[in-house]
């Protein structure tokens, strides 16, 4: 059952630190700051990486592809539809990942067979043990977050997410001293997702914003993949229209949609050269008399120019877009409840999507 929660997606977003503790259960071996995932022990260093994955999942794919080029692999994400009908050649000893909680996902079963057809080396990155995709790939890797009802994906982005370091750790990191403190910033992770679950202010921010015309919800690296993650969720529960931009792609066009009435959510988190030309960003916008809500750590002065802020604890680099991303769960879950959507069946969509 929702165990007192008015929908199972509230509850399940209310579930990451325990899911993300499963996911990292017997993978982190702090002293030495290594990482091992069993059931990845057979698979070499890649020399070059590509991502198939839908929706959500592509996001979390977005994400992976940055900690493979951090980690000296190419690598490159691809929306599922698109690959199967004409995917890119895959180098020697290339690696296909397929990110998808389900592992029922046609579009991205149908781009792994692709790739396999053409002899890569596929792995699958899912929740579910025994789905099809687990079955087909030459590995795999669980994210074990646990079952999820709600149509819309949220516990299961963490897990992905989470996963995902783990993975390019233990298949090209190292125990350099950059290791460790990922270690340690995942340890912590589950703490730290608690901690904004009981101290965001997310209800009354969306409450300032009922009626406004459109949501959009902007980031640079890797909280670009937050920004579009943060719009996908809100179009889907809330039914209002919404869109995720890399911030510095806003003068190039969007920005002409940008009044008073089209809040923009901007994730900046570190002081950092992205942190700083993001916050550039948040100030066009402003200039358009746009209400802008910062989701921050707190490290930069971007909140000189919010309307409100939506505060995460000060984390690792890797770690703070997942916590930027709970906030904006909650932005869209509450938008939603105060709208009366059907939150854990919204109109039109199936939790997982079987045809292509
Ligand atoms: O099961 P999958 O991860 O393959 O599903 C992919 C998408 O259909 C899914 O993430 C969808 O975008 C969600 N409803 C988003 O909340």
């Amino acid at each position: 059952g929702k165990s007192g929660y008015d929908h199972y997606m509230l509850k399940e977003i209310h579930e990451q630190p325990t899911a993300l503790r499963q996911g990292l259960s017997g993978r982190l071996d702090e002293l030495s700051g290594r990482v091992t995932v069993e059931e990845l022990d057979d698979v070499g260093t890649p020399e070059t990486v590509h991502f198939v994955a839908c929706g959500t999942s592509y996001h979390a794919a977005l994400y992976g592809v940055e900690l493979f080029r951090e980690a000296g692999i190419p690598a490159q994400a691809f929306i599922a539809s698109e690959y199967a009908t004409g995917p890119a050649p895959v180098p020697e000893n290339g690696l296909v990942i397929g990110v998808t909680q389900s592992g029922e996902t046609a579009d991205t079963l149908a781009a792994l067979r692709e790739a396999a057809g053409r002899g890569a080396e596929t792995l699958a990155l899912t929740n579910v043990v025994g789905s099809t995709v687990a079955r087909e790939c030459d590995h795999v890797m669980y994210i074990r977050s646990g079952p999820e009802i709600g149509v819309a994906a949220s516990k299961t982005f963490s897990s992905q997410l989470t996963s995902l370091n783990l993975l390019v750790e233990s298949l090209a990191g190292g125990a350099t001293g950059d290791s460790r403190e990922l270690v340690s910033a995942l340890r912590d992770l589950p703490g730290d997702i608690q901690q904004v679950l009981d101290e965001t202010t997310a209800e009354a921010v969306v409450d300032e914003y009922l009626g406004d015309d459109a949501f959009f919800f902007i980031g640079r690296g890797q909280n670009f993949p937050v920004a579009l993650e943060g719009a996908l969720k809100f179009k889907e529960i809330t039914y209002e229209h919404a869109e995720g931009f890399a911030a510095g792609e806003l003068k190039h066009g969007p920005l002409a949609l940008v009044t008073a009435r089209t809040p923009v959510f901007a994730v900046v988190t570190g002081n950092d050269e992205r942190a700083r030309k993001t916050i550039g960003n948040v100030k066009e916008v402003e200039a358009r008399d746009a209400p802008v809500v910062a989701v921050t750590d707190g490290q930069s002065d971007v909140e000189r120019y919010a309307d409100h802020v939506l505060s995460i604890p000060e984390t690792h680099p890797r770690t703070a877009p997942m916590l930027a991303n709970v906030q904006l769960q909650l932005v869209s879950y509450h938008m939603a409840d105060r709208l009366g959507r059907s939150i854990d069946k919204p109109r039109n969509l199936a939790k997982s999507v079987t045809v292509e």
